[in-house]
């Protein structure tokens, strides 16, 4: 694929992340963020990052940071958002990002759950708008979905997806805009149930982890649950359906359970417990099993 001019804006933990994977894949890219600390210290993390992992740290050297949004974008082909998840200032944003680029330069917000069509609803040429929805951190999770809006056209789609194959991405056309795109969809679905589990006391949180990373979590990364349906036979993956679908957790709200650790101040890390309690040991142990499981999982072809 031929190099492109990208510009990130917004140079917060995605943003940063962004810019490296496409400046290690040889892209030109400019980094924009309103705050000056965010741009100061976006070449010592992504020099940090690529340390980290063995990648070539000369990448950091085609990262430049702009304190200008019009100089930043003005000459990009490709163009992504990665600023906080806020439509009133996504929307905004985009607005003006369109007054500075040339009417073919493709626009893609990040956002983890709002409709892209609500984003890009306001702007004057619609059909190169779309969602890139990266996962953290962006440099070692391979997903990125690429969301198409009713105004998309397939070239923007296209060129998209390759670019970001082409960065060594593994891209995943989403071809409607639906709330939380695939896989925030299936990961949310898995956790209703994990959630329903614990509510109803069949066994408590620290099993419900226990289950799934002990049993078919170790298969999720080479074997997805068609695969595994396919494998099984379809036939008896209807025959399970028709015994457990009645008794899983349908409901189309958040579990009590749920509302009622939030309103005891239960969130979790940032308050020493949630589902569980958590010392600051454990939950340091825990990011570094997550960090170090992903760098490994690099080498799998997935
Ligand atoms: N953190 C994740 O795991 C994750 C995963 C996928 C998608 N996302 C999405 O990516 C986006 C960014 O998330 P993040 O975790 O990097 O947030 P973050 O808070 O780390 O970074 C946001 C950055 O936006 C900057 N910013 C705020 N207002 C701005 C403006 N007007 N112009 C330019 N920059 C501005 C901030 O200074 C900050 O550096 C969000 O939409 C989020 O939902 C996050």
């Amino acid at each position: 694929m031929a190099k492109a001019l990208i510009a990130v804006v917004g140079a917060g933990l995605m943003g940063h992340g962004i810019a490296q994977v496409f400046a290690l894949a040889g892209h030109e890219v400019t980094i924009y963020d309103s705050v000056k600390a965010s741009l100061d210290t976006v070449h010592k993390r992504i020099l940090a990052n690529l340390k980290d992992l063995g990648d070539d740290e000369r990448a950091v050297e085609r990262v430049t940071p702009v304190a200008d949004l019009g100089e930043a974008v003005r000459a990009a082909d490709y163009v992504v958002e990665a600023v906080l998840e806020d439509l009133p200032l996504k929307q905004k944003l985009f607005a003006e990002i369109e007054q500075f680029v040339r009417p073919d330069t493709i626009l893609a917000s990040n956002t983890s759950v709002i409709p892209i069509t609500r984003i890009m609803e306001g702007l004057k040429r619609r059909e190169r708008a779309l969602g890139t929805h990266w996962w953290n951190p962006p440099y070692l999770v391979p997903l990125v979905e690429v969301i198409e809006t009713q105004w998309t056209t397939p070239q923007a789609i296209d060129f998209t997806m390759k670019l970001h194959a082409a960065a060594g991405k593994q891209p995943a056309h989403v071809k409607k805009d639906v709330p939380g795109f695939i896989g925030n969809r299936l990961q949310h679905a898995l956790w209703r149930e994990a959630v329903s589990l614990v509510e109803h006391d069949i066994c408590d949180a620290e099993t419900v982890d226990k289950v799934i990373k002990a049993a078919f979590g170790r298969r999720l990364a080479v074997l997805g649950p068609l695969e595994n349906a396919d494998m099984v036979g379809t036939d008896l993956t209807l025959a399970i359906h028709k015994t457990v679908l009645p008794d899983i957790d349908s409901r189309p709200a958040p579990s009590p359970y749920l509302e009622k650790l939030v309103a005891d101040g239960k969130l979790g890390f940032k308050s020493g417990e949630g589902f569980r309690k958590w010392t600051a040991e454990q939950q340091a142990e825990l990011r570094s099993k997550v960090l170090k499981h992903l760098k490994n999982a690099r080498t799998l072809d997935v």
